[in-house]
């Protein structure tokens, strides 16, 4: 397992599992998890919906800027990117020269399933929240493939499986 150099880094639109599967990655190569989300959040002390509502989207992104070119800078850790980051150019080519990164492809009738309860999302609290996954799906799924070194389909459900064949996929 510890063939696998540098650090790991995922990327993907909300619902994917990139914390879920980064954290089960981080704990079986013994290695440190980050979650620019949650750094963000533990930073300001407030939640992502409540940065939205103060500073807008752009207020957001230009933290989440900041992070990740903060977090890459680490040494053989992973980390779980919020779904948007890769739409700064700057962001892209700091996780492209920084680790291996790892698209977690879903489709968004399958992401929405997962995340439809939850609040924590400020740009799927709209009326029709599949058709606004729909369009980030069309915009970002192919930022997200040129951004990536793998890519790794998670459309079934998230299981053991998924670490295992994402392990064989990186190795
Ligand atoms: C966003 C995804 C979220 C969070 C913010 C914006 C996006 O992260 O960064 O709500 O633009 O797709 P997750 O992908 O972890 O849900």
């Amino acid at each position: 397992m510890n063939n696998i150099a540098g650090n790991l880094i995922l990327i993907g639109l909300m619902g994917a599992g990139k914390t879920t599967l980064g954290k089960q990655l981080a704990n079986k190569l013994k290695r440190i998890f980050y979650d620019s989300d949650q750094v963000i959040c533990e930073r300001t002390g407030v939640s992502i919906p409540t940065i939205f509502e103060l500073e807008g989207e752009a207020g957001f992104r230009t933290r989440e800027t900041a992070v990740i070119s903060e977090l890459t800078q680490q040494k053989d850790v992973v980390i779980a990117t919020g779904g948007g980051a890769i739409l700064q150019i700057e962001n892209r080519l700091n996780l492209q020269q920084n680790g291996h990164v790892i698209y977690l492809h879903a489709q968004p009738e399958v992401l929405l399933n997962r995340i439809r309860h939850d609040k924590n999302r400020p740009l799927l609290q709209v009326s029709d929240p599949l058709a606004k996954l729909q369009e980030l799906y069309s915009l970002r799924d192919p930022i997200y493939r040129a951004t990536a070194h793998t890519v790794l389909d998670v459309n079934s459900p998230y299981s053991f499986h998924s670490l295992n064949r994402l392990i064989r996929l990186i190795r």
